[in-house]
């Protein structure tokens, strides 16, 4: 049989809570499929800063490394929100995106026709809405020199960041994003702010460059401002977005509010060789921690994400989405996807999901 190494980081807050689900669905769905996983579990972030003092110990990043795919819940909390950079959960976080060289962030808002109704947008905007946001993750102003605390010339304290993109950080995020859109519906919008930004005037010259190896897809460009507002306005004009570190973080938590949920948005993040790295989009969320009332979906369809490109084991990625489906037809519904007319269970929706997968 097939056999896979799986780097488990669960992380702070509700992340152990919905890696553990999406462990067992993975297990499964592998299994049904005649592909072993094995699972590895390391510190990362919060609990990798109370046990060893670093936000990403080295032993994590080895053994990430050294896996065939990484699948993360999520990290940060209060406790360690006034720490120095360097010891912050965060900074672990953007550490092992650097370190695994996964500048290819993949965030699919997908409405499922069974959650139309948890949108807060109104129906005939929400229904249909499919869109693929590509983020770039490993540049930007979240890695950009300088940057850090300074004084200017009144005497007043400072804090400063640079946004800066090389051509060929562009060039290969774009063709990342070409190649998306070519399998999807054929259209890609590049969004920045060359209106004002360097960075992003470099940025919009070279999408277009790249454009000229990608005939058969219809490239736009688009003012983020105008796009965060052209998202809730409507949004099933965009087909794939691509764009910077930063927008895309913006974008992308804004994307997920019209399928229902911050809780239902997968992701996955690739390079052009080693092992991807799959997370939910949302964080900690430690309002709810504890609680039983995180929506484990989000991590459940990042599983599914890492069998299909991580290890390319499409079929039981099909048998994990087609999983989610059945237990929301079933009417299952955690509180941040809850409709009037389906049935509230908690973090219970998770069994649901398993049982559907083991049957
Ligand atoms: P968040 O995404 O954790 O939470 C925002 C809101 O969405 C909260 O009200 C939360 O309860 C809700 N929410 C998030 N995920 C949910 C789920 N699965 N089910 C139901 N509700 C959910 O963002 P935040 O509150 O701005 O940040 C909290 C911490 O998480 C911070 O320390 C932040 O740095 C960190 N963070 C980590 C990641 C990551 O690990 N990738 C991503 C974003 C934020
Ligand atoms: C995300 C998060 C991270 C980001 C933070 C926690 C560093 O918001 O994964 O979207 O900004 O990339
Ligand atoms: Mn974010």
């Amino acid at each position: 049989a097939r056999s896979y190494s799986i780097t488990l980081l669960p992380g702070d807050g509700i992340g152990p809570e919905v890696v553990a689900v999406a462990k067992d669905v993975l297990s499964v769905a592998g299994s049904k499929e005649g592909v072993e996983l094995r699972f590895r579990e390391m510190l990362m972030g919060g609990a990798a800063l109370d046990a060893a003092g670093v936000p990403l110990p080295d032993e994590t990043l080895a053994a990430a490394r050294a896996s065939d795919a990484i699948l993360l819940g999520a990290i940060g909390g209060y406790k360690w929100d006034n720490n120095e950079k360097h010891l912050k959960p965060e900074t672990g976080l953007l550490n092992i995106r650097a370190g695994l060289g996964v500048f290819a962030n993949l965030r699919p808002a997908t409405v499922l026709p069974q959650l139309v109704d948890a949108s807060t947008l109104k129906k005939e905007v929400a229904e249909g809405v499919d869109i693929m946001v590509v983020r770039e993750l490993t540049g930007g102003i979240y890695f950009g020199k300088p940057r850090g605390f300074g004084t200017n010339d009144k005497g007043e304290e400072t804090g400063f960041n640079t946004e800066i993109y090389s051509a060929a950080e562009i060039d290969r995020i774009a063709r990342v994003a070409f190649e998306v859109a070519r399998k999807r519906g054929g259209k890609l919008c590049s969004v920045d702010k060359a209106n004002v930004l360097e960075a992003s005037m470099l940025w919009r010259k070279r999408v277009t460059a790249i454009a000229s190896e990608f005939p058969d897809v219809e490239l736009s460009h688009m003012y983020v401002d105008n796009a965060a507002m052209q998202l809730v306005r409507n949004p099933k004009q965009f087909d794939t977005i691509v764009t910077n570190n930063i927008f895309g973080d913006i974008l992308s938590d804004e994307a997920s509010m019209i399928t229902g949920s911050i809780g239902m948005l997968p992701s996955a993040s690739v390079g052009e060789s080693g092992p991807g790295l799959f997370e939910p989009i949302h964080g900690s969320a430690p309002d709810i921690a504890g609680q039983d009332k995180a929506n484990p979906l989000a991590t459940i369809l990042s599983a599914a994400m890492l069998l299909k490109y991580g290890l390319g084991v499409e079929s039981a990625a099909k048998r994990i989405e087609a999983a989610v489906t059945e237990t929301l037809d079933n009417g299952f519904r955690t509180g941040d996807i809850y409709s009037p007319g389906t049935n509230y269970v908690g973090r219970e929706i998770e069994c649901r999901c398993f049982c559907q997968i083991n049957n």
